[in-house]
């Protein structure tokens, strides 16, 4: 018998949940959809008539909440109310590194994941399909069985739960995309009833033959592997770019060449300033600590340098700033383009603009941060210096609503982000209006150097044979 699925409660309002509920009730009107989470701001932005309010940034997205919202999908803190009308809840919580404690620096904090699990043990009625969205580790379907039952055996209720996991592949900035139109959708769980009722869901615009079916832990071990193996790639990517540089060679040239063999692919070999993301550093800490506890270290060690090379890039960059500006960035003025973690997403999250800045604060800089779509508040709080502030320990950072009063008198631009707006800026008048010598940092190599030739600045671009 195929369970028919009317009302889905989506726990967690964040980037994963928000636009994953906003597609799922943009292609199936006959389920109605409620996103609930804790946090009351968030949920009042998701609900403000002002679409450009919305708490993230996502191309496409703004239009499906328009056509869904108070249609079949809405955004609510009646967190038990909506568990408790669902036939099937989504997992869509924060799983961030555990800061302190056992395990700090790897294991993934699931405090977040163990209350959703409790709250639903609490609130469901029936028969309730629990999908797990957001990246676990592995076995914690195994842990949300363990609650659910507890909650249930506690409560002397007869309530069924079925857990599948069905991680997520979206990818910020092109989540509409890759929601409509997915490489694959895996569904890993035992329970063939549930599973059919989830792929049922995703049939809806789905081709039945990107629909895979593993068990649990292969789902869940599926999704650290893949952001891992992806995450790799730019590793390698960006440790020839320093090779690159070394010998004159052009490490987009060297991507392309290496692309075109099939067995390798073009895809995610572009070098740029580091990998950010709430992800994938977070996945591979992960798998760290999943080798170390099986005592699988050599293969932990493989990891941990997936991640000791983006943190060496992104100090590497810094480093070759400051040489740069006669070893010193000391009161020097300096215009940051870009602050999340990549285009066409506000999300800052491990972005390489936070250690990069971090590095030139410590050495003194006076840093002017221009980014068309984060927040001062945002870069505050990543920072963990307050805008303006004079502190006597390091230099300071101003937030630019413009990008050409981050470049006023500065010594040096660096383009962190690669936004398509900054191919598109005034070079010419960036260049006349900068201190002399003047330095563009370009860590994403998205300007064209035939374009710069005539001015008087001086260009740097990551992975290629620069002058010095
Ligand atoms: C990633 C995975 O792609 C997605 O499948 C998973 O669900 C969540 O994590 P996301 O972090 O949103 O998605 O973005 P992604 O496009 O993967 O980029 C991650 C980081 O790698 C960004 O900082 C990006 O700038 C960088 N990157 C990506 C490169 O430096 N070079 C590339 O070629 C590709
Ligand atoms: P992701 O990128 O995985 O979507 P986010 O941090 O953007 O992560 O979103 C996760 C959301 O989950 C946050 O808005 C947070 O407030 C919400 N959340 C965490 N715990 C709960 C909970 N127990 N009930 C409801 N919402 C929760």
């Amino acid at each position: 018998m195929i369970y028919k699925i009317r009302k889905i409660c989506c726990i967690g309002a964040g980037y994963v949940g928000g636009p994953t509920m906003a597609v799922i009730a943009d292609k199936c009107p006959q389920i109605d959809i409620t996103v609930v989470d804790i946090n009351k701001e968030r949920i009042e932005a998701w609900n403000d008539s002002d679409l450009s309010k919305l708490p993230i940034y996502e191309p496409g997205l703004d239009e499906i909440i328009k056509r869904c919202r108070n249609r079949n999908l809405e955004f609510s803190t009646n967190i038990k109310e909506s568990i408790a009308k669902a036939d099937m809840i989504f997992i869509s919580v924060n799983t961030p590194t555990k800061k302190k404690g056992f395990g700090a620096g790897q294991a993934v904090d699931l405090k977040w994941v163990e209350a959703s699990a409790r709250q639903v043990g609490e609130y469901a009625r029936g028969k309730t399909i629990i999908v797990e969205k957001s990246t676990l580790p592995v076995r914690t379907a195994e842990t949300i069985k363990n609650i659910l039952q507890s909650v249930n055996k506690n409560n002397k209720s007869s309530k069924y739960f079925s857990v599948l996991s069905n991680p997520e592949f979206l990818s910020e900035g092109t989540a509409i995309k890759d929601l409509e139109n997915p490489d694959r959708v895996l569904i890993g769980g035992e329970d063939i009833e549930a599973i059919e009722a989830l792929e049922e869901i995703y049939l809806n615009w789905i081709d039945k033959s990107k629909v895979l079916r593993t068990n649990l832990w292969s789902s869940e071990l599926s999704k650290l592997t893949a952001n891992a193996f992806l995450a790799q790639r730019i590793s390698s990517i960006n440790a020839m770019s320093a090779l690159c540089e070394a010998t004159g060679a052009n490490v987009n040239e060297v991507a392309e060449a290496i692309g075109l063999d099939k067995r390798i692919g073009k895809n995610f070999l572009k070098a740029g300033p580091g990998f950010g993301g709430s992800c994938f550093k977070k996945d591979i800490m992960n798998l760290i600590y999943i080798c170390n506890l099986y005592g699988l270290h050599e293969v932990s060690n493989y990891w941990q340098k997936v991640v000791d090379i983006n943190n060496w890039q992104q100090h590497r960059i810094s480093s070759k700033i400051i040489r740069s500006l006669f070893g010193t960035v000391n009161e020097k003025k300096l215009g940051i383009y870009g602050f999340s973690f990549k285009a066409n997403t506000n999300d800052t999250r491990e972005s390489p603009a936070i250690q990069i800045c971090t590095d030139l604060l410590e050495e003194g800089a006076n840093l002017h941060i221009y980014d068309p779509k984060v927040t001062s508040i945002q870069i505050q709080n990543e920072l963990k210096i307050k805008h303006s502030e004079n502190l006597d320990y390091c230099g300071k950072w101003t937030y630019e609503k413009n990008y050409i009063d981050a470049a006023k008198d500065a010594d040096a631009i660096v383009i962190i982000t690669e936004w398509d707006e900054f191919k598109r800026f005034n070079w010419h008048e960036i260049s006349n209006i900068m201190r002399s010598p003047s330095w563009i940092f370009d860590t994403r190599c998205i300007l064209d150097p035939k374009d710069l030739e005539k001015l008087s600045t001086n260009l740097w671009q990551l992975g290629t044979s620069n002058k010095d």
